[in-house]
């Protein structure tokens, strides 16, 4: 006894202390399901019942949220998700709807039936102009009935705050193609524009790669890569391509700008940040890569808001929300996408668990995710 208490067990002790258990992974399986749940986190705590989505003022949310204790102390249950999970829901039950083989057209009419039913569902979630104004006009039962008319003002981000899942459903390089007609196709069922379906490529893209945990810095010149593929889907598909190629560039080129400003261009050096990189200077910074002066309204800004928020966030949840739900932009558009690929990496690890257990939709979000993990086995 004596030379176990004060001889092994002490060993015991201090290897406990100095070796203690190895963190347990989240399965891939999990990681899905934290994907479909916290994305729907992002939206509610952005959107703030509509008090934040549409603050121009990060400094005043960031005020609010501390007058609250910080987002440790938020319970979701009053925070309704907005049009941003309704519409991102539609598109995941259309991919599960149509299982596993679908050929493309009758996933078209599925994502477009989901989408003209999911207006039902908008009363207090402030959906985006386009979107309500051109879902009315898809015909899921006539034939290439979900094609729109180009739209010179379609550039906005409704098509990417809802593509997510598409990455989820076909994570796989070998899936690429599929995935790549998949967002554009849904994208431009309301957007059509480059700048709003190249919006809904990106999301669905980084999704892919957040499962597939590809390097942060690479994640860039991974999307600029696939644009030439994008652009050939376009010019294959036949529909007003010429409008398409001519208002092409924008996107791309806020890319590369924004890409060449935090060095990562070249898509492997570390990213950098200015030394100050508070509230004030992100809600400055972020407006500079905006079309009209609203941060992350657009296609090719909510996902590039995203993903500074994800570079700069590492492994921390409160960090990642304070970068892309909580700002003077379009707030819950930034944090869908962002608390998407960010439950893609790393699960539920250090979220509070009033951030999610309560959450408006929370079973639908997770047995979608499960759903689209399976899916993505079979298939892959
Ligand atoms: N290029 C870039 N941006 C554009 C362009 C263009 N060609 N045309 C318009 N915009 P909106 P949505 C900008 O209102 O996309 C929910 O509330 C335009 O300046 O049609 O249908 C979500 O949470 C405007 O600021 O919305 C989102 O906030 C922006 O696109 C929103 O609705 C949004 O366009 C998304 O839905
Ligand atoms: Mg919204």
């Amino acid at each position: 006894m004596h030379s176990f208490f004060s001889g092994e067990f002490h060993t015991i002790v201090q290897l406990l202390l100095f070796f203690p258990m190895q963190k347990v992974k989240m399965s891939l399986k999990e990681r899905y399901v934290a994907a479909m749940v916290l994305s729907g986190v992002g939206d509610a705590l952005g959107y703030n019942n509509g008090n934040w989505e549409f603050c121009h003022s990060g400094e005043t949310i960031h005020e609010e949220l501390s007058r609250m204790g910080g987002l440790e102390k938020v319970d979701v249950h009053d925070w309704m998700v907005s049009d941003d999970t309704v519409m991102h829901l539609a598109t995941a039950e259309a991919l599960v709807k149509v299982g596993k083989k679908p050929a493309m057209p009758e996933l078209y009419r599925n994502i477009a039936e989901k989408y003209i039913e999911c207006m039902e569902d908008m009363n207090g979630r402030a959906p985006g102009v386009t979107c309500l104004a051109v879902v009315h006009s898809l015909k899921p039962n006539v034939r290439n009935g979900w094609r729109v008319a180009f739209n010179p003002a379609g550039g906005g981000c409704g098509a990417a705050m809802r593509a997510m899942c598409i990455g989820l459903r076909f994570p796989a390089p070998s899936q690429l193609e599929q995935l790549i007609a998949v967002s554009i196709e849904s994208g431009r069922m309301t957007h059509h524009h480059p700048t709003g379906y190249l919006g809904s490529l990106a999301a669905a893209l980084f999704t892919s790669y957040a499962v597939n945990l590809k390097p942060l810095e690479e994640w860039g010149q991974g999307l600029l890569h696939t644009l030439s593929a994008a652009k050939r889907h376009i010019e294959e598909s036949g529909h007003c391509v010429k409008e398409n190629l001519q208002a092409w560039d924008y996107f791309e080129n806020k890319w590369i700008n924004y890409l060449n400003e935090r060095g990562i261009l070249d898509g492997k050096s570390q990213a950098k940040f200015p030394p100050e990189y508070g509230v004030k200077e992100r809600d400055a910074f972020y407006r500079t890569l905006s079309y009209s002066g609203w941060a992350g309204s657009s296609g090719h800004d909510a996902p590039m808001i995203a993903y500074d928020a994800i570079l700069r966030a590492g492994n921390s949840w409160v960090s990642l929300a304070h970068h892309a739900f909580f700002h003077g932009g379009d707030s819950d558009s930034t944090a869908v996408i962002a608390a998407c690929w960010w439950g893609a990496m790393h699960g539920f690890e250090g979220v509070p668990g009033s951030n999610h257990q309560t959450l408006e939709y929370r079973d639908r979000l997770a047995k979608l995710g499960e759903s689209l993990y399976e899916l993505s086995q079979e298939t892959r």
